[in-house]
Order: C-alpha cells, then structure tokens, then sequence
C-alpha cells in the first residue's frame, strides 16, 4: 500500500468543502427569459418543464426573484406574434417590438441592480427562421446573406442599447458580428455597453425545446454558420477574431457536451468566459429526473459545477434561479 491515500481528504463533509477546487455561486449564473407578445398568461413549453413564455408582468416577477435570490444575470429572447415575422426580422427593430420592449421594461424595473442581456439575432423574428437575411449566391441560390445581415445586427445593436440593455448577446455566428456592433454602439455613444460574444456556437440538436420556446420557423438547419461538432480548433480561430473584433465576454455554447471546447478556450483567454447550458441539456435533466432516473437536484449542481471546473466563469442556465435557491440564496 502506498504512502498516499487520497482519501483522507475525503473523509468528512468539511474537509471535503474545505479543499473543493471549484464554486458555485448564484452571481456566476445568468437566467435566460422568454417574452411572448399577444399572451395574458405565461405559456408553458411542453419540452422545457417548468420553464414558460412569460408575458411582460410575469417576466418582470421573474426577473426581480431572480434577482433577489442572488442570480448574476438575465438573458431576454423575444417571442413576436406570427403575423409581425417578416424577411428581416424587422420587429426585432422596433423599440416596441417585443424584445427591445420587455428590455426597456426590466431596465426600468431594475435598474443596474442586475445585468441586462439581450439575444442579439434574427431568427425569433424572421418568417424563415433563420438567423441572418436572405440572398442569393452568384449562381442563384438561396443563401443566409452574411454582410446583408451585419447591418441589420448593427441596427438590432442600437435598438437594444436603447432599449436599456446593459450587455447584447450577438448568436447568429456571421462572420464580423462582432466588430460591427462594436462599431456601431460607439459611433452612438454606447462606448459602456459591452458585448458578449457567441463566440464557440456549434451547430447542435440540443437547441431543439428552444425552438419551441421562441415558437421557431425554422426549416432546414443552420450548419452554413454554426460550427460543427467535429471540430475543435475552430473554436479557437472564432476566438481569435472575436477578440480582435472587440468582444468583452466569450462564449462556449452548448456546455456539457463541448467541455473540451470550453477547456480550451478558458486556456487561451483573459476576457471572461461564459458558457450555456442550453435547452436541450435542461430538458435531458428535467426528462429522466422526471422519470425517477436521476435526481434533478444533485444533477443540477453536477453539471453547474463541471461546467466552472472546465473553466466557465459565467454560466448561463434555465436552472439559475433553482440552483440559486440549492445554493441557499435568500427566499
Ligand atoms: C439564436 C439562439 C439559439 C439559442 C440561443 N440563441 C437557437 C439556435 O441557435 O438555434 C439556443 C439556446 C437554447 O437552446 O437554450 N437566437
């Protein structure tokens, strides 16, 4: 038998908690919301139990408890009515669009007393679904027109700085969306409104309940711009021009599966990183807990935690505020 035993530091609850490596805490987390317009009550998602499109009061009460039990952040998505979808996603344009609405909402609610995320993207609000605008490729086809849809990010940028987020999320992974919102927000003035860059989105099937949470057109895939689960590297190359491009936050998206992805980039960086624990993570959990296959509870802080032991800063989470109340947060 060897001189070492390991196990000694496991023997008991406090020496356990005295030499853990990695923490949770509710102000790592960020909640991400859904606003539905044309709805007088919050509407479930079938797929995502427990989690509902909320109209503007709901979210509002949401967003305060959130804040109350200590969680970090709020990620807003707007759901439009069906009738308002257009080709470019034009309401999400709108100061009175549902998005840049629910935003002004909760920064008046709120204040700075939390961080105020938006979902900077066209696909809730296309009738296609997609996130950039459509064009045609020299030969005709139809194609997600990369520069086409830069300038509308621009814009989408300022509607939300506007609006009175403090930080916008760029998703769609066109080439450039980050140096153009940049630019655009400081050729305003909104030089404080930082951005967090999606910056390792991968084309991914756990994307799936959220598809039905923003009530999603979608048709086909979006593997011409969201990367491919077969690469690594890649990741690093996004990463590389992100960070030229001026992001202030990076981030790894989905978590669990792409903990290497997420290794790597919390290697290489010295900007914060965020990563999340996208839809279909919650709803693998919310599934088999459901079916008295694991316990949700402990699975929650499981994967919260091998998410910040690879090396996320920032995580962002439908079980935000859940896992704030394991924590111990107030209420
Ligand atoms: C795009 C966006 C998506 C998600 C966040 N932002 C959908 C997609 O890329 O298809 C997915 C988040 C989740 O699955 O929880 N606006």
């Amino acid at each position: 038998m060897s001189i070492e035993r390991p196990r000694r530091l496991r023997a008991t609850p406090a020496l356990r908690r005295l030499v853990a490596q990695t923490r949770l805490d509710a102000a790592d987390l960020v909640l991400p919301v859904f606003v539905r317009d044309g709805i007088s009550e919050p509407h479930p998602i079938s797929s995502m139990p427990g989690v509902v499109q909320h109209t503007m009061d709901s979210l509002v009460r949401a967003a305060r408890e959130a804040v109350d039990l200590g969680v970090g952040g709020i990620m807003v998505f707007g759901v439009p009515r069906e009738e308002d979808k257009d080709a470019t996603g034009s309401v999400g344009l709108r100061p009175d669009g549902i998005l840049n609405a629910a935003l002004t909402r909760l920064r008046d609610e709120l204040g700075d007393e939390t961080v105020l995320m938006s979902d900077l993207c066209l696909d809730e609000f296309t009738d296609h679904g997609h996130c950039g605008v459509l064009g045609q490729d020299a030969s005709g086809r139809s194609v997600v027109d990369n520069d086409a849809t830069l300038e509308v990010y621009a814009q989408m940028a300022l509607a939300q700085a506007r609006a009175g987020a403090h930080v916008v999320g760029p998703s769609g992974m066109m080439d450039g969306q980050v140096r153009v919102i940049r630019e655009a927000l400081d050729g305003e003035g909104f030089t404080d409104i930082a951005v967090l860059a999606y910056t390792a989105k991968y084309a991914s099937a756990a994307y799936g309940p959220f598809r039905e949470a923003v009530g999603s057109s979608l048709q086909g895939d979006r593997r011409t711009y969201q990367q491919d689960p077969a690469n690594r590297t890649e990741s690093l190359r996004e990463l590389r021009l992100d960070l030229a491009e001026g992001a202030d936050l990076v981030m790894v998206k989905p978590a669990l599966p792409y903990l290497d992805v997420l290794a790597d980039v919390a290697a290489a960086v010295d900007v914060p990183v965020a990563a999340y624990q996208v839809s279909g993570e919650y709803a693998m959990i919310e599934a088999a807990a459901a079916q008295g296959w694991l316990d949700r509870d402990r699975m929650v802080l499981e994967t919260l935690t091998s998410i910040r032991r690879a090396g996320a800063q920032i995580v962002l989470t439908y079980y935000a505020a859940h896992a704030a109340r394991l924590l111990g947060g107030a209420p």
